[in-house]
């Protein structure tokens, strides 16, 4: 037997035992390989199961194409992201596909967006890597005409879609859909009430009803957290919010102010003592939103939670003229300016210190 000559106890094992052996060595073999197939058998249904059901399973009962994506970051954010996919939807006929997850809660929570048709799968988990194409935001501030063409595929949408030119054809479908809770709006318009009424007392002019301009100023984490500063994000200082005023205060005899910030302390030391402005405070996030878009007219600083404040109140709208850093990380999502990110109607104006590259200087920890 020249084939099993490199088994060194061959030759001692008995002529009559070798046929046992053989057959031994096989049905061990045999076996072996045999559990080896189920064990794998077995994990590919435990993967497939945990990956969800079928592509085919998926398209099943829709009809069109469908279209999601992916949410992220805070209020303003989310409401760019749902408005992106909404916008495209209608555009092309997608149906809808809402991940359900804590982001669509902070949504539901503000505003009455009818959730009954969404899916209640986490679909950003299971399916979309399978059965959708992944489209990238390649500028998240900017608008990018490659991410409206008609895709040939589910498709799930990723980045922060900033850009009014997305919404520009669907606003008022956008002003219904993010129409804030009664519970919300009834809080936010009683702490108005109250705020104006205070001040016509104090005013002495009860006989003209004031112009309501609502001053939104992000500072924060815009200006504490070393990774957002070297990435690009500019504030908005004193100056500005000065000439944002004065620019209403000409343009209407009896105006008053209604300030919301994330850094109160502030916004108090600048204009606590100003007769014409009033602060708000220790109100939720959709709560200031739904105060400051209850006013009529906006000064925002930056920040896309100004930005829908302004978009929401829709009258005139004052901005901050230098939201990124040039030459910044973030500058390169505005696509280096912010035409596509800014309504064109919105009025820009800059603060005091208009060397931008030197005054946000990283203070190390
Ligand atoms: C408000 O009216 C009262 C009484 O008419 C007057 O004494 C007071 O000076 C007025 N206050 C202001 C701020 O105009
Ligand atoms: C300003 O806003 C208030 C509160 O929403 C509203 O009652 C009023 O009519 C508005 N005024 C103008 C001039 O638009």
């Amino acid at each position: 037997m020249p084939a099993i000559k490199w088994f060194p106890f061959w030759r001692h094992i008995p002529a009559n035992s070798k046929f046992t052996v053989l057959i031994t060595c096989g049905v061990v073999v045999i076996v072996v390989f045999t559990l080896k197939l189920f064990s794998e058998l077995h994990f590919a249904v435990q993967r497939s199961s945990a990956r969800g059901p079928s592509c085919a399973e998926i398209q099943q009962g829709h009809d069109r194409l469908m279209a999601s994506v992916e949410f992220s970051g805070g209020l303003g954010n989310i409401m760019f992201q749902y408005a992106f996919l909404y916008v495209t939807s209608r555009a092309h006929g997608y149906e809808m596909v809402v991940p359900s997850t804590k982001e669509l809660d902070i949504l539901k929570e503000a505003f009455e967006i009818d959730t009954s048709s969404f899916e209640k799968t986490d679909w950003e988990k299971d399916l979309t890597a399978r059965c959708f194409d992944v489209i990238e935001d390649e500028w998240d501030c900017a608008y990018d005409p490659k991410l409206v063409e008609k895709s040939r595929k589910n498709v799930h949408y990723k980045g922060y879609f900033q850009s009014w030119k997305y919404l520009v054809t669907y606003e008022d479908d956008l002003r219904q859909i993010f129409r804030f809770r009664p519970s919300i709006l009834n809080d936010a318009a009683s702490v108005l009430q109250k705020t104006i009424a205070s001040r016509l007392n104090s005013l002495n002019s009860t006989d003209v009803r004031p112009v309501l301009v609502g001053i939104h100023v992000r500072r924060g984490d815009y200006l504490d957290e070393k990774e957002f500063v070297d990435f690009g994000y500019n504030i908005a200082d004193y100056g500005y919010i000065e000439k944002a005023m004065a620019y209403f205060r000409r343009k209407y005899s009896n105006v008053l102010f209604i300030a919301c910030s994330n850094d109160v302390k502030w916004v108090k030391a600048g204009f606590g003592t100003t007769a014409d402005v009033f602060i708000v405070e220790g109100n939720s996030a959709a709560t200031d939103m739904a105060i400051l878009s209850l006013t009529n007219h906006t000064i925002m600083t930056v920040g896309t939670f100004g930005w829908w404040i302004s978009f929401l109140t829709n009258g005139h709208t004052v901005y901050y003229k230098y939201p990124f850093r040039p030459g910044s990380l973030l500058g390169e999502q505005f696509k280096g300016n912010i035409d596509t990110h800014i309504y064109p109607n919105w009025v820009g104006l800059e603060g005091d210190n208009s060397n931008l590259m030197n005054i946000f200087t990283v203070r190390s920890p």
